[in-house]
């Protein structure tokens, strides 16, 4: 296809005939059934509803056509209107558009529905089982339209997927605000999303899915390197011995699928269980898991044999993790990290394959026997905590890994509470990714150049190291370790072959890296030095973006960690200090109702103005959730602000003052007095 021809196709929107049906094609990896819930009367609204996006000349074909999809597939899809054409990251340029911010966001959306990149692409899933970007094939080709014919004085509007429309605005102003799931609190339970999404008029967005943002696996397998990496530092403290480390974890999904990749960049032999072959398939053939066993007993001898060897192999095993934890608890096989991330943000609906249930069985009584689904899902947690019990008395660190497994098995009533309520295990961002990372700013910062040309990642690439090896020479104690850390990842990952999809990087910086990078990258715009502008933005697992009681903020200690101020704030705080879009989101990793969070993206053009915006957006973007963190007493954050505050004229934040814990202690408990006294 030409790019002429494609560019017509993309500026049509919803074709004024009808195409023909498209033939479920079963070589794609599907969204499971959803939950058949709407009534009857209800399931004439979603039909109603989905119709609003056609001439009523097309209505009766199609009302019986939704009709079926909803009864056989639990969503309206509209499969019929999925395009004929390869939807990938392309050139910024092949995309037709009047504004050039409007094309990144294309070419951004393009890359969160390739069929390389997309989970479920055909359902416009792209990551966790339920992380849409549109709920529909409609809304899909509407905002593709709109951002097609949008100029720099419009701003477009998506409410869950459904492009509202394009509204006048001005030239500095955010070119696509979009918000996902954005429900009244009290309506917020997962049974509320999946009538809603039936009825097709609220979505879970995730994180990175709901604002375009999603970069194929690599933003998760830095993050999963980091975590290993420090989590290994952290047991090392208390390791005995030197044999090799052993990690064990599940899921090979869209993002568990980084845990083999990360655990060799760490150094760690792994071994991660997943129930779905086809995800295996995948992990397999590109070479991100090394070996796939299917049998608990060569598990055992493969393991064995590598820790004896100290050989640096991941393997992925076929079948359930609670299986493997029992085994290796029985063979005292000595696990020195293990985690969990199958997708309990999802638990009932295809997030977790229970114990003793092949995969096909579950995949049918979760639709068939939603209930008797619930309560084996409920007792293969209690049996796999039983387990992993096991395992932390002998030495274990486990920690939940942002997947809400605490919070499911303590729900399910397994024994992972301690005696004051609180989990027995911490999660990753208490002990690993709060203190070390978040604290000083530290975040998950990406670009993608819209070029799409490796060539310009490679000169990003040079240019970033070059940037943090000027940091770390003038850096405090306290951060030398992250950049050295990501020094260490920015130099190897070209040769780490990490680019699915767009031609994307990640790293994690703080406030004053990612400003240096981004003016550096900018200015590289100007000069030619890249070839196209550079899309810039981070994930939501940061230190200001996301409100997150049980993962990004689950290390907030001063009672604040269920309001979500900080996230709220921070979408505000960018969408006026110049990103070019802006996304809200309820739910993303850990669950709907569980979770605000929020997101932006901004087009490096190499324009001067487009410098003055970044690093006062950067600059907000990242000291928002210091300057929180910092009102919570944490240590590290108290330290980045003084730095911060230091450094930034016009800078002024309430710090506080810090109570001594005896002295409050003795006003609700006083002592006992003394005799005689
Ligand atoms: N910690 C982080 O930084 C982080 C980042 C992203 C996502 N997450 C969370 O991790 C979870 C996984 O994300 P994902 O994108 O990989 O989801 P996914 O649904 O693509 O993958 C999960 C995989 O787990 C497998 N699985 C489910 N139950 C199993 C069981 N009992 N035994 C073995 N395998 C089982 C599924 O078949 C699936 O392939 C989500 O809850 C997500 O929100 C955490």
């Amino acid at each position: 296809m030409t790019v002429t021809d494609f560019k017509k196709l993309v500026s049509e929107g919803i074709p004024s005939e009808l195409p023909d049906p498209k033939p479920y094609d079963k070589n794609i990896n599907h969204a499971p059934r959803r939950k058949d819930i709407l009534t009857a009367e209800e399931k004439k609204l979603a039909i109603k509803n989905a119709l609003r996006y056609f001439p009523e000349k097309f209505h009766k074909v199609l009302a019986k056509e939704f009709y079926a999809e909803l009864s056989d597939y639990g969503r309206i899809y509209m499969y019929r209107f999925r395009p004929d054409y390869e939807i990938r990251a392309r050139h910024i340029d092949d995309f037709p558009y009047r504004s050039c911010k409007s094309a990144a966001i294309m070419l951004m959306i393009s890359n969160n529905l390739d069929n390389a990149v997309a989970q479920h692409p055909h359902e416009l899933i792209t990551y966790g089982g339920n992380g849409a970007v549109f709920q529909n094939w409609a809304q899909y080709r509407l905002t593709m339209k709109y951002l097609s014919e949008m100029t720099d004085h419009q701003t477009l509007v998506v409410y869950s997927g459904h492009p509202l429309g394009l509204f006048p605005s001005h030239a500095d102003a955010p070119r696509l605000v979009v918000t996902n799931g954005m429900v009244i609190p009290n309506y917020s339970s997962q049974d509320h999303w999946e009538r809603f999404n039936a009825l097709g008029v609220s979505q879970y967005g995730q994180m990175t899915a709901g604002s375009y943002m999603y970069i194929g696996p690599q933003g998760i397998v830095h993050g999963t390197t980091i975590t290993l990496l420090n989590a290994s530092r952290i047991m090392k403290k208390t390791k005995t011995g030197n044999d090799t480390t052993l990690f064990v974890s599940s899921g090979l999904g869209g993002m568990s699928g980084a845990q083999p990749k990360a655990a060799k960049i760490a150094g760690v032999v792994s071994v991660i269980a997943e129930v779905n072959p086809r995800a295996i398939t995948t992990r397999h053939s590109q070479g991100w898991v090394d070996e796939v066993i299917t049998d608990l007993n060569k598990l055992v001898a493969r393991v064995n044999r590598a820790r004896s060897r100290k050989e640096i192999v991941s393997i992925a095993f076929h079948g359930n993790i609670v299986d493997v934890w029992e085994k290796f608890a029985e063979e005292g096989i000595k696990v020195d990290l293990g985690s969990d991330q199958t997708s309990l943000h999802n638990p009932w609906a295809g997030g977790y394959y229970p114990a003793g249930l092949t995969f096909e069985e579950s995949n049918s009584m979760m639709v068939s026997d939603p209930e008797r689904f619930k309560t084996c899902v409920r007792r293969s947690l209690v049996r796999q905590v039983e387990a992993i019990n096991r395992h932390t008395v002998r030495g274990t660190y486990f920690f939940d890994y942002g997947n809400a497994f605490l919070l499911e098995a303590s729900r399910a009533g397994a024994d992972i509470l301690n005696p004051d309520g609180e989990f027995r295990y911490p999660s990753y961002v208490q002990d690993i990714m709060g203190p070390l990372c978040f604290d000083y700013g530290f975040g998950p910062f990406r670009w993608v150049c819209c070029s799409n040309d490796a060539h310009d990642l490679e000169k990003t690439d040079r240019i970033a190291a070059s940037i943090l090896e000027s940091m770390i020479k003038k850096s405090p104690e306290q951060i030398k370790q992250q950049l050295a850390d990501n020094i260490h990842w920015i130099k190897e990952a070209a040769q780490n072959k990490l680019v699915v999809g767009s031609q994307a990087r990640i790293l994690y910086a703080d406030a004053e890296g990612r400003i240096l990078i981004a003016d550096a990258f900018n200015k590289a715009v100007a000069l030619g030095e890249l070839s196209a502008p550079v899309v810039i933005g981070r994930d939501h697992h940061d230190v200001s973006g996301t409100d997150s009681p049980f993962r990004e903020t689950s290390d907030i200690y001063d009672g604040s960690k269920f309001t979500a101020d900080m996230a709220v704030h921070n979408v505000i705080g960018d969408s006026f200090r110049g990103a070019s879009w802006v996304s809200l989101h309820n739910g993303g990793g850990v669950g709907w109702g569980e979770v605000i969070n929020g997101g932006f993206g901004m087009v490096l053009d190499g324009t001067e103005e487009t410098g003055e915006k970044l690093r006062m957006m950067l600059h907000w973007d990242v000291n928002n959730g210091i300057a929180r963190r910092s009102w919570a007493r944490n240590e590290g954050a108290m330290f980045t602000l003084k730095r911060a505050m230091e450094k930034t004229p016009g800078l002024k934040v309430t710090v506080p003052y810090i109570a001594d814990d005896q002295l409050v202690n003795n006003i609700i408990n006083p002592p006992a007095p003394l005799k005689g006294g």
